[in-house]
């Protein structure tokens, strides 16, 4: 079975002190803020079990580079992990939002759009599959 999706989101964070702007490595197709290149990856490839992506929710991923959202069920969503306004990693996706610790953007996890900034520009948008039980990067 393979269902796609692309998405972007973000959470709210604010923290006293500021986690170093982060560059993503590799490359990859952009459809939000476009700060950032996507995962190093050009052959699709799993990054997560369809079950670590609760509905409602997302998850961060920082050694991928990706978080993944799952607004409704089996809706899946891929995002940069950099936010679009200074460059920090965003760490946490709580309440339909994924978070900035540094100055507390929030990105809608339907479509990483901006839903609280300073960010201006939503979140650099991955395309996804689900591929049997794993949501893969393509
Ligand atoms: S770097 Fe994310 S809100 Fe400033």
């Amino acid at each position: 079975m393979a269902g796609i999706g692309a998405t972007a989101a973000c959470a709210p964070a604010a923290g006293p002190a500021t986690p170093a702007p982060t560059a993503e490595p590799g490359n990859g197709p952009s459809t939000g803020a476009g700060l950032q290149p996507a995962p190093a990856s050009r052959a699709p490839r799993p990054v997560a079990n369809v079950s670590d992506i609760p509905v409602g929710g997302g998850r961060v991923f920082p050694d991928l580079r990706v978080v993944l959202t799952q607004p409704a069920r089996g809706e899946f969503h891929g995002f940069s992990i950099v936010c679009t306004h200074d460059g920090c990693e965003l760490n946490a996706v709580a309440d339909g939002t994924i978070d900035c610790p540094c100055h507390g953007s929030r990105y809608a996890i339907t479509d990483g759009s901006v839903v609280r900034g300073p960010a201006r520009t939503g979140l650099r948008t991955y395309p996804v599959a689900v591929d049997g039980d794993e949501i893969v990067l393509l």
